[in-house]
C-alpha cells in the first residue's frame, strides 16, 4: 500500500518539481544552519544533529524558505475512504490540524551521497495528536454513522521511519536536489479516536461507537493509513521541496 502510494506520488510531483528548479528564488541559509562537509567520515552524524538542532526553527516555519511550518501541520482536507471489515465508512476531514512534531527526535540517519539517498527514523516524545472537522457516511457493524462534528485522534508513542532518494539537477554550475522517491511509515502503541456528533448526536449510540474504535483501534487504523500517509507525504514533501529548489547542494554541504 505504501508502494502505491509513493508510486503516484512520484508521478503526481515529478513534473511539478522539475519546472520548479528553474523558477526558484535563490534564498540564504538561516545563519545557524549546520553545513557538514560530504567528505566527513562522521557525515551521518552531522547531518543528523543539524537536523535536530533546526526542528524548532522547522516547526515554527521558515517564510523566507517557503517552508509551512511543522508544528502545527496544517491540512485543508483529506478524505478517507474505508470499505473493509465491520468498519464502512467515507471520512471527510476538514482543516486538519496535526500537533506536536516540535517533539520530534531524530534516532538514526544513515545517508549515501553517491545514490543521493537517505534514510531516517524517528519518535516524538509527546504523542502526535491530530484535530479536526469531520462528516462521515457509512456504518460500524451494521449501525449507520452519519455524522459530522469534531474529530480527535491521538497516536502514543509515535515511530516513524523515512527514505528518500533525490536525483542532482545541475542549473548554472550549481547541483540542486530534487526528491525523487519519498517512502514512510509509521507506527503507535495506541491510537485513541474521539468523535463528537457521531449518529445525529443520540448519545448511547456514539459512545458505543466510540467505544467500538477505541478497542478496534489496529484495525482501523490499518484501513486509515494509507490516506494519512500519503496526505503526510505531500505535505513534507512539499516542505522540503521548497528548501531543495532554493539552495543548491553546493551551499548546504562543503563538497
Ligand atoms: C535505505 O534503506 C533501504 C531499504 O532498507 C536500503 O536499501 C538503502 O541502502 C538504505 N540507504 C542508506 C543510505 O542507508
Ligand atoms: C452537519 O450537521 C448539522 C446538524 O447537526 C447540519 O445542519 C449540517 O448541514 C451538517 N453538515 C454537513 C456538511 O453535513
Amino acid at each position: 500500500m505504501a508502494t502505491t502510494s509513493t508510486v503516484k506520488l512520484f508521478f503526481s510531483l515529478t513534473s511539478v518539481l522539475l519546472c520548479a528548479v528553474n523558477a526558484a528564488p535563490s534564498s540564504k541559509l538561516p545563519k545557524d544552519f549546520v553545513v557538514c562537509k560530504l567528505k566527513d567520515p562522521a557525515l551521518n552524524e552531522c547531518i543528523k544533529n543539524g537536523l535536530q538542532s533546526s526542528i524548532p526553527l522547522l516547526s515554527k516555519g521558515v517564510p523566507n524558505l517557503g517552508l509551512l511550518p511543522l508544528d502545527p501541520m496544517r491540512i485543508t482536507t483529506l478524505d478517507i475512504n474505508q470499505g473493509t471489515g465491520s468498519v464502512k465508512i467515507k471520512l471527510s476531514l476538514k482543516d486538519v490540524e496535526i500537533l506536536n512534531f516540535h517533539t520530534l527526535v531524530i534516532d538514526e540517519l544513515n545517508c549515501d551521497p553517491k545514490t543521493y539517498s537517505l534514510n531516517l527514523t524517528l519518535h516524538t516524545k509527546e504523542p502526535i495528536r491530530v484535530e479536526s472537522l469531520y462528516t462521515s457516511k457509512g456504518s460500524i457493524l451494521i449501525m449507520p454513522i452519519n455524522g459530522n462534528g469534531t474529530l480527535k485522534i491521538a497516536y502514543d508513542d509515535f515511530k516513524a521511519n523515512i527514505r528518500m532518494v533525490f536525483k542532482p539537477e545541475l542549473k548554472n554550475g550549481n547541483t540542486y536536489l530534487v526528491i525523487e522517491t519519498f517512502y514512510w511509515g509509521f507506527t503507535t502503541s495506541k491510537m485513541h479516536q474521539s468523535y463528537t456528533n457521531l449518529i445525529g448526536g443520540n448519545k448511547a449510540l456514539k459512545d458505543n461507537v466510540n467505544l467500538f474504535l477505541n478497542e478496534n483501534w489496529e484495525e482501523v487504523l490499518n484501513d486509515f493509513k494509507p490516506a494519512i500517509t500519503e496526505a503526510l507525504s505531500e505535505y513534507f514533501i512539499t516542505i522540503a521541496h521548497q528548501f531543495f529548489i532554493r539552495i543548491p547542494l553546493e551551499k548546504m554541504f562543503v563538497v
